[in-house]
C-alpha cells in the first residue's frame, strides 16, 4: 500500500518507521523536519508525574508498556544508540502544600498498582544529593522513564533514509475530502494522493484539519554541569539528565508561534531550576530552545479514523509518551483494521456542538 504521512514530528516518524518496517511505501510530507515539539521536548515519560487519569492514563501505560521495543526497533534500523531509561522519576514537593498534595495523589497511584515510593527529607537526598535543603520530600514514581527527544527523532530521520521512506519538504494548504475518504493532499509544490494518509500534524493541525488544535509555547535550556541521578520534578521546575547534558525545562506560554527566547521565560527556567539544585548556578548554558506544544481544549488528544485516513494530533505535553501507542493504533487499523479503543476515547466529536 502507499502511504502518505504528513508531518514529521516524533509520531509521524515514528509511524512511519512502523509502517515501512511492515512492508509499506512511505512517504512524508513536512513543512520543516527539524520544527515542532519533538526536537524541543525533555522526553520524561512520565504519566504519573504529569497527574494523568482516566483514558489518559491507560493511553500512556499502553505506550510504555511499548517503549523499550520502540526504541529497540529505532536503533536497530538507524544504528544509532538512543538514551532511554525506566529508573523513576522524583515527583518533589517544593512548596509543602504541593507536598502534601503529591502524597495525597501517590497514595491514589500506589491503591491502583503503580510503583511509589514515599520519600521524607532524608530519602529524597539519598536519591538525589544535590536537592536543596530546603525540599522535604517527594515521591519516587518507579516506572517512570526518560529518553533523549533530540537523539530519538536525530536517530528516527535517519531510520527513514535506511528504510527508503521517502521525506518531500512541502507546505500542505489542502485536504480535499469528499464524506469519509481523502481524495488529495494539496501542497504549495505539489499534489499528494495514496491509498491511505495519515495526518501527524501537531500544531498545525487547525490550518490543515480545521482541528482545535493551538500551539502551547515552550521554553527550555539545555546545560552541562551538576547531573543529577535522576529527573527531578516539581511545579516550579524540571530537571532532567541525558546523557552528557541537562535540561531545564519547562515554560508553558499561550504566544501563538512565537519562536522568540525571553527574559522572562529563559529568567523563570533558572530561577526554578536553581531553587530546587543550588549547584545548578555553576552549569554551562549549552543552548536555550523553544518549541510548540500541540494543545488542546481538554488537554486530550485528537484520534480520528476515515476509510482510508488517521488523524493522531493534539499530543500536547506528552507526544513523545504517546509516540509508540499513535503508531500501534495506525498499524492496527491499516493492516489488520482493528480499530483502537482510543478512536472512540479521543474522537473529535467531543467538540461538536
Ligand atoms: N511534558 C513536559 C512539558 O510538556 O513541558
Amino acid at each position: 500500500m502507499n502511504i502518505l504521512i504528513v508531518g514529521s514530528g516524533v509520531v509521524g516518524l515514528s509511524t512511519a518507521l512502523d509502517l515501512a518496517l511492515s512492508g509499506e511505501r512511505v512517504t512524508v510530507v513536512t513543512r520543516n523536519y527539524e520544527e515542532g515539539a519533538s526536537w524541543v521536548a525533555g522526553g520524561m515519560l512520565a504519566p504519573l508525574s504529569e497527574e494523568l487519569e482516566g483514558d489518559l492514563l491507560d493511553l500512556s501505560v499502553d505506550s510504555l508498556n511499548l517503549y523499550g521495543d520502540f526504541i529497540g526497533r529505532v536503533e536497530e534500523v538507524s544504528g544509532i544508540k538512543v538514551f532511554f531509561e525506566r529508573e523513576g522519576i522524583l515527583r518533589l514537593g517544593v512548596e509543602e502544600e504541593e507536598l502534601g498534595e503529591v502524597y495525597r495523589r501517590a497514595e491514589r497511584y500506589r491503591e491502583m498498582g503503580f510503583k511509589v515510593e514515599k520519600l521524607g527529607p532524608s530519602e529524597i537526598r539519598a536519591e538525589e544529593p544535590y536537592l536543596s535543603e530546603k525540599i522535604e520530600g517527594g515521591v519516587l514514581y518507579g516506572d517512570e522513564g526518560n529518553v533523549d527527544a533530540e537523539k530519538l527523532m536525530d536517530a528516527l530521520l535517519i531510520a527513514m533514509n535506511q528504510l527508503g521512506v521517502r521525506i518531500v519538504v512541502d507546505d500542505v494548504v489542502e485536504v480535499e475530502k469528499r464524506d469519509r475518504r481523502v481524495e488529495s493532499v494539496k501542497g504549495l509544490k505539489d499534489v499528494y494522493r495514496a491509498d491511505f494518509y495519515v495526518f501527524a500534524t501537531g500544531s498545525w493541525s487547525r490550518a490543515t484539519l480545521n482541528l482545535p488544535v493551538f500551539p502551547v509555547k515552550g521554553q527550555i535550556l539545555k546545560v552541562k554541569g551538576p547531573e543529577p541521578r535522576k529527573v527531578c520534578y516539581s511545579r516550579i521546575s524540571y530537571i532532567i539528565p541525558k546523557e552528557g547534558y541537562v535540561l531545564l525545562g519547562a515554560t508553558s506560554e499561550d504566544a501563538g508561534f512565537d519562536t522568540r527566547n525571553t527574559l522572562e521565560g529563559v529568567g523563570s527556567l533558572i530561577d526554578g531550576a536553581v531553587k530546587v539544585m543550588p549547584s545548578l548556578k555553576e552549569a554551562e548554558l549549552l543552548d536555550i530552545k523553544v518549541g510548540f506544544r500541540p494543545g488542546t481544549p481538554d488537554g486530550k488528544p485528537i484520534f480520528d479514523a476515515g476509510d482510508n485516513y488517521l488523524v493522531l494530533v493534539g499530543h500536547y505535553r506528552n507526544g513523545i509518551l504517546w509516540a509508540p501507542v499513535s503508531s500501534r493504533i495506525a498499524l492496527d487499523l491499516i493492516q489488520k483494521g482493528v480499530r483502537s479503543r482510543y478512536l472512540d476515547s479521543f474522537s473529535p466529536s467531543r467538540f461538536e456542538g
